[in-house]
């Protein structure tokens, strides 16, 4: 199947609380809390591992929280190379009113990133990805890197031949494209943020999935929640629809998606395939509250159950 690298440059903990209402101003006590390893390249290298891939999680990391982060890739046994840093690797907290079942997000800045952590991220990105059949850079930007930083660790992906996943937004995003990576996945905001306009209609969604081919992307997948995904390889597209869950939980369900698409692009399967596959893990991670993705078994048994309309 061969190695698939992640590149988290701002990686986090996860903070799930659950509490009735959100009072501002008031003491607020909590009922339950879960603690994940977080960032988005966090995720699908753990998305991957679980499914017996051979991952090897690369990125930045520091302070006491990062101590967490290390030791939760050292017990799950994730391969992992992190570039330590003074700061403290960010805390974002997710807070969930059973009541109104509103979401409330804190996040924290997290740590500042060095030209000298950068350049030593280069170095050992580059050993890492000698053989990889894949690499992944997802998620945020963390203080102290230009926005371009994407393009240039990308670059160092493609002078070694390795084919180039990305999920992230805004202009790193933008940036990331005048790369022309392998494949992208934005959902429908991400990609709305691109063209420039609020996607909503199929004719919008078939324009952008037609103006990222353009751009030299060869796999774009537009993600729709609960609606789905649209595929768009230059022979053929499709859209696949899930099965639909009881509750959902989606914090995750695009990095299981991604995750997805490596697992099946490096398995060697064709992209329908890989689409059910992936559609089945967004749906599997949504079924489960916190960032947790489910079994390779557990994925295999909703794939078939995906439709595709071409
Ligand atoms: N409620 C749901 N029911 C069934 N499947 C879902 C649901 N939510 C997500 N999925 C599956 O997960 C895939 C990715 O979800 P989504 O489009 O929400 O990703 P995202 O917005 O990138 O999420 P993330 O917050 O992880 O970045 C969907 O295409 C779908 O297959
Ligand atoms: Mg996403």
């Amino acid at each position: 199947m061969g190695k698939i690298v992640t590149v988290t440059l701002n990686p986090a903990i996860d903070k799930t609380v659950t509490l009735p209402r959100l009072e501002p101003g008031c003491v607020n006590r909590i009922h339950q809390v879960r603690t994940d390893p977080g960032g988005k390249g966090i995720n699908v290298a753990r998305a991957l591992h679980q499914w017996g891939a051979d991952v090897t999680a690369t990125g930045f990391n520091g302070g006491w929280t990062g101590k967490w982060l290390e030791s939760y890739l050292q017990q799950e046994g994730i391969t992992h190379h992190l570039v330590p840093l003074p700061g403290d690797t960010r805390m974002n907290w997710k807070l969930m009113e059973t009541e109104t079942d509103r979401v409330t997000d804190i996040n924290e800045p997290g740590f500042r990133v060095t030209e000298k952590a950068l350049i030593l991220l280069e170095i050992q990105l580059s050993e890492v990805l000698e053989g990889a059949k894949a690499v992944v850079f997802a998620g945020s930007l963390p203080d102290g890197v230009s926005e371009d930083v994407y393009q240039r660790l990308i670059d160092l992906a493609q002078k070694k031949q390795v084919p180039v996943f990305v999920d992230t937004e805004g202009v790193p995003f933008q940036k990331c494209m005048e790369q022309a990576p392998f494949a992208v996945k934005p959902n429908m905001d991400e990609v709305s943020k691109w063209m420039g306009f609020k996607i909503e209609k199929e004719e919008d969604i078939r324009r952008a999935g037609h103006c990222l081919l353009d751009k030299g992307v060869k796999v774009a997948v537009i993600s729709m929640g609960e609606q789905g995904a649209w595929f768009f390889m230059k022979e053929q597209q499709f859209r696949t629809v899930p099965v639909s869950i009881h509750h959902a939980h989606p914090v995750g369900a695009g990095d299981a998606m991604v995750a997805g698409l490596l697992y099946g692009m490096s398995s060697g399967w064709n992209w329908k395939k890989t689409a059910r596959f992936a559609t089945a893990a967004g749906t599997v991670a949504a079924s489960y509250p916190g960032t947790q993705f489910g079994s390779l078994e557990e994925v295999e048994a909703v794939a078939p159950q995906v439709q595709l309309i071409e």
